[in-house]
């Protein structure tokens, strides 16, 4: 199959204006590469007064690294029906981000096409470099406002697939994210500083957390989420640094987790900071479970490459949250973990209605562990809850 390279620079080969104030900017294939990354179509798109779309065809496309990042009249939507693959060789990109939107008020993004990350290729030709970068986010909002992401696949992502970061109202749904398994640190989605945030109906398999909440994220709701293979849907980790500020008013709801080395987890260093950093009011209700290895987890001593000082504790605060309707079999002894701070436990920790067994074992007997947390629980507990 020949491979089009995708210009973003001129890419007007012709637009269809379907009314007063919709236009449509249809970008087509162009024979070479561009030598850089200026946005031309964009920036038609962007100048039209009213609603227009930029179209990425049927067809396979390489795109080079491409900003759009300025704030446009009327709304506009990037329609992905093609597929998009970002180059293999990470010279062509910059920034740490394949595509990258900001300060675009009511974006669209959608199409029913695919942006292939070519992450396994890249890391295949950087082996054994120490100098060849692969961390590449596919796609970056930064301050968007009332956005929707819908209705596309995001595949093989260099690092992480989404991005969202100062944005104010978002949704994302009917969205597949996938990477492959031993492809480290491709977070499928890694929300900071961003109030109001949907999430529905999106389908992640990845090396790393299916959704990451860290710094200043509020008001979020999760729904029908399936989450598999991957690192679970996490609040952090936090409390590494006095900048950070509180992750509230969160809700998981009618999420699967599958093969996962986690699943609600809540993560934080312990590390000195000079700020009480809170983590409150999060609901994760009716949630299934097959082969997790930590099913429910908060763990207060974070720390993946094991060289933290042992002495120090946590200073984030956790308060107010609610486990309810949780079942499903987990992968290792533990089924309930709550390790928390020795300075700051965790207050108001609710547990209610959770089923959880051994995975494919009999004989197997799960326990809880509590260190430094109050609260309460309610209805049935398998296994007997700590709390
Ligand atoms: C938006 O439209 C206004 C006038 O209606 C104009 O002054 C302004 O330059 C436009 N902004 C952009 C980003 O095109
Ligand atoms: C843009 O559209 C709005 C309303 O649709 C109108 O009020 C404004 O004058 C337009 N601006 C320009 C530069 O055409
Ligand atoms: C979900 O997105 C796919 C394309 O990725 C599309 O074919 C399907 O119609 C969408 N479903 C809904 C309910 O919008
Ligand atoms: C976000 O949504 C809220 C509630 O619907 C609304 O009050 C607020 O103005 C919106 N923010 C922006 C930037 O549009
Ligand atoms: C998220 O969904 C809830 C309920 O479905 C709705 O009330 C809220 O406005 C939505 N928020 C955003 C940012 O879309
Ligand atoms: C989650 O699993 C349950 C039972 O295994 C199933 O009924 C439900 O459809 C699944 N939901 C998702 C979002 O995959
Ligand atoms: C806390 O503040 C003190 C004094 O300003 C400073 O020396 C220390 O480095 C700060 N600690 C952190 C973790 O930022
Ligand atoms: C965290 O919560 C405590 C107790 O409610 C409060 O005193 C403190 O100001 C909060 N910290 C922040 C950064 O909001
Ligand atoms: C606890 O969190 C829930 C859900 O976000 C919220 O409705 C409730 O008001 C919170 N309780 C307190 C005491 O803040
Ligand atoms: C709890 O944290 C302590 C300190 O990091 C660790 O030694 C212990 O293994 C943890 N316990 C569980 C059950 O995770």
């Amino acid at each position: 199959m020949s491979v089009k390279y995708l210009l973003m620079l001129c890419l007007l080969a012709f637009s269809v204006e379907a009314d007063n104030n919709i236009k449509l900017f249809n970008a087509k294939e162009y024979g070479a590469i561009a030598n850089d990354n200026t946005d031309n179509t964009w920036g038609d798109a962007c100048q039209w007064n009213g609603s227009a779309t930029v179209l990425i065809p049927e067809g396979t496309y390489i795109l080079k690294s491409v900003g759009f990042k300025r704030p446009c009249n009327g709304s506009k939507t990037f329609h992905i029906k093609g597929i998009l693959q970002a180059p293999i060789d990470p010279s062509l990109l910059t920034d740490q981000t394949w595509i990258d939107f900001r300060y675009i008020d009511q974006l669209r993004v959608n199409g029913g096409g695919t942006l292939n990350g070519q992450g396994t290729s890249t890391r295949q030709k950087c082996l054994n470099n120490p100098n060849c970068q692969v961390l590449f986010t596919t796609m970056n909002f930064g301050f968007i406002t009332n956005g929707h992401v819908e209705n596309f696949h995001s595949i093989d992502s260099k690092g992480g697939h989404f991005i969202v970061f100062g944005c104010e109202n978002m949704t994302f749904t009917n969205l597949t994210l996938k990477s492959p398994v031993d492809n480290r640190n491709t977070d499928g989605i890694k929300i900071s500083h961003t109030n109001g945030i949907n999430i529905s109906n999106v389908n992640i398999g990845t090396g790393d957390d299916c959704v990451a909440m860290i710094s200043g994220t509020k008001r979020v709701q999760i729904s029908n989420v399936f989450c598999g293979p991957g690192h679970g849907i996490s609040v952090g980790s936090l409390g590494n640094n006095d900048a950070e500020t509180n992750v509230e008013d969160i809700v998981v709801k009618s999420c699967n987790f599958s093969g996962t080395s986690n699943g609600l987890r809540i993560k934080t260093w312990a590390a000195p900071l000079n700020i009480t950093l809170n983590v409150s009011n999060l609901i994760y209700q009716d949630i299934s479970m097959n082969e997790v290895q930590n099913p429910i987890v908060i763990d207060q001593k974070y720390c993946p490459e094991h060289n933290c000082d042992h002495q120090e504790n946590s200073h984030v605060q956790i308060n107010n949250v609610t486990y309810k309707n949780i079942q499903g079999s987990s992968a290792t002894d533990i089924a309930v973990n709550f390790n928390c701070s020795r300075i700051k436990p965790c207050q108001d920790i609710i547990v209610d209605n959770i089923r959880l067994w051994p995975y494919g074992g009999k004989g197997k007997q799960l326990t809880n562990y509590c260190f430094k947390v109050s609260g309460a629980s309610y209805g049935t507990q398998i296994p007997t809850s700590c709390i």
